[in-house]
């Protein structure tokens, strides 16, 4: 190991970094983190790894598809690796001990350590988890030098994956580049178990930031112009910190001068009491959408996911909040093909998700993840040909619904945030949402991101609405 410190620059000054996230808002939100992180080591960060002396994956481990695509993305990068060092020529750089160094991060780094540390044909130089970002510094200084001495392979890696009970990374603010919207980060980790998830394990128990912690960082997002905050956590309404409950934050972030619209991600069904339900009808700056994830609609298997919830109270709470707001939007999540599911068993959550209508869909089918209760414990045994038709007939049917509820606003007049102004094929339309999170294409007129347009639907797709500023 090196003795470098990487603060007083010797080794790291100078260094180009360049990262790239995968998964969801969470590593997104974490990737502005260790950007913050790195800057203020002077670190600078490249936006094309061709420019980087350090390549950072902050990967995703939450299907098998997640996984595959970043162990392609490794092979890819040391494939170009090799050229790069082959035309050190051309590339001034690229000489035999200065080759681009690969970091993972995120959640494949805590799932997947043994086998990232041990595949030699991997040759990832450090691994850092999700709770182990402050300690980035070190790992990258540790793993230059190590480099720098031209090495084994059998050399120890950098690596940190310990999982914390406390770390929120509460004392950094992320600072985004410019844009209308930003994720904030309110809680980390995960108690709840589901059996077929990961997360648990890759990014360790539930925690909470304080209100005031979170309200600081929104005001600072507010005051470089951003108009929109994500709340983000994996259980995010079951959020608390000393006395303040989820509704309570929210509550707190809409006092935020600047900030317009405040959304939030993911929501467990468990977790909303009338007081929650209460602040998200009536808080203006609430947007009323509601991410609502059912992962089936049969009883028994709702049990075997350890979800805690029936069918029943799932819709019963769906009434609930469309009787407090019935222009609420609700998006879900779907599992097809978990361990055992029958076909009858599918049917039910078919017919829950005709009954709901809801909004919009994620469906996935079913992957076996390692760690977790399923995978010790029950069977992956539903042939993937059957996920295949489940994922599909769910597919099709979402499409419907979607059409049918896009096509009933027909003729509203909806506030729009625009959201892209480069959008579409050609790259010149105009897109932005309304409050219930739609997708509305603007028809024409030249705007800026940020601008709020007041617009009359014109169209409906199953993807999104058309628009015409009034
Ligand atoms: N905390 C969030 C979920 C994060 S994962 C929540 O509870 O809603 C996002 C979605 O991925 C989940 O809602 C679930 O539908 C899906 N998912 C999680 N693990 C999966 C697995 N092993 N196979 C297929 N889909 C999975
Ligand atoms: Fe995974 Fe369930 Fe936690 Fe969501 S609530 S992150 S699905 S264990
Ligand atoms: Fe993936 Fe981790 Fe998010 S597993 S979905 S990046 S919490």
């Amino acid at each position: 190991m090196a003795n470098q410190d990487a603060t007083t620059g010797s080794i790291t000054s100078g260094k180009r970094l360049y990262i790239e996230t995968y998964g969801c808002q969470m590593n997104e939100y974490d990737s502005e983190l260790v950007r913050a992180i790195l800057k203020k080591e002077n670190y600078t960060f490249v936006p094309s790894e061709d420019e980087a002396d350090i390549i950072m994956l902050n990967t995703c481990a939450i299907r098998e598809h997640a996984h595959r695509k970043i162990f392609g993305r490794i092979h890819q990068i040391h494939h170009s690796r090799k050229f790069v060092a082959g035309c050190s020529g051309l590339v001034a750089r690229a000489t035999n001990n200065e080759r681009p160094l690969i970091g993972i991060l995120g959640c494949m780094a805590t799932n997947l350590r043994t086998e990232l540390l041990e595949n030699k044909s991997l040759k990832i130089d450090f691994i850092a988890g999700p709770d182990s970002y402050k300690r980035l510094p070190q790992l990258i200084s540790e793993a230059m030098s190590s480099e720098q001495q031209a090495t084994s392979n059998e050399q120890r890696k950098p690596f940190d994956i310990t999982l914390s009970e406390f770390e929120t990374y509460s004392d950094i603010f992320p600072q985004p580049e410019g844009g209308v919207g930003a994720f904030v980060s309110v809680q980390r980790g995960c108690n709840n178990f589901c059996t077929f998830c990961v997360v648990p394990y890759t990014r360790g128990r539930e925690r909470s930031r304080a209100v005031d912690n979170v309200v600081e960082e929104c005001q600072r997002l507010a005051d470089s112009g951003f108009q929109q905050i994500t709340l983000l956590g994996q259980n995010v309404n079951s959020y608390r910190h000393e006395n303040n409950d989820f509704a309570d934050l929210i509550e707190a972030v809409s006092q935020v001068k600047g900030i317009r619209r405040i959304r939030f991600t993911s929501p467990h069904p468990k977790d909303f009491p009338d007081k929650l339900l209460d602040i998200i009808t009536n808080n203006p700056k609430a947007c009323k959408h509601i991410p609502l994830p059912l992962q089936s609609g049969n009883d028994r298997v709702l049990e075997l996911m350890n979800r805690t919830y029936t069918r029943r109270e799932f819709l019963a709470l769906v009434d609930k909040i469309r009787a407090k707001c019935p222009k609420m939007a609700l998006s879900t999540d779907i599992i097809v093909g978990f361990s055992s599911e029958t076909d009858a068993e599918f049917e039910d959550t078919y017919k829950a998700m005709e009954q709901v209508e809801f909004d919009s869909a994620f469906i996935f089918k079913y992957s076996e993840r390692k760690h977790t209760i399923a995978q010790r414990s029950l069977k992956d045994d539903v042939p993937d040909a059957i996920k295949t038709e489940r994922i599909v007939a769910l597919n099709e049917l979402q499409k419907d619904i979607c059409l049918t509820k896009n096509s009933a606003h027909i003729g509203e007049t909806h506030a729009i945030l625009i959201e892209n102004t480069k959008a579409g094929k050609t790259g010149d339309r105009c897109v932005g949402r309304t409050d219930g999170h739609t997708l509305v294409t603007l028809a024409q007129g030249t705007y800026n991101v940020g601008d709020w347009v007041s617009a009359k639907i014109t169209a409906a797709s199953p993807n999104g609405l058309k628009g015409k500023a009034v």
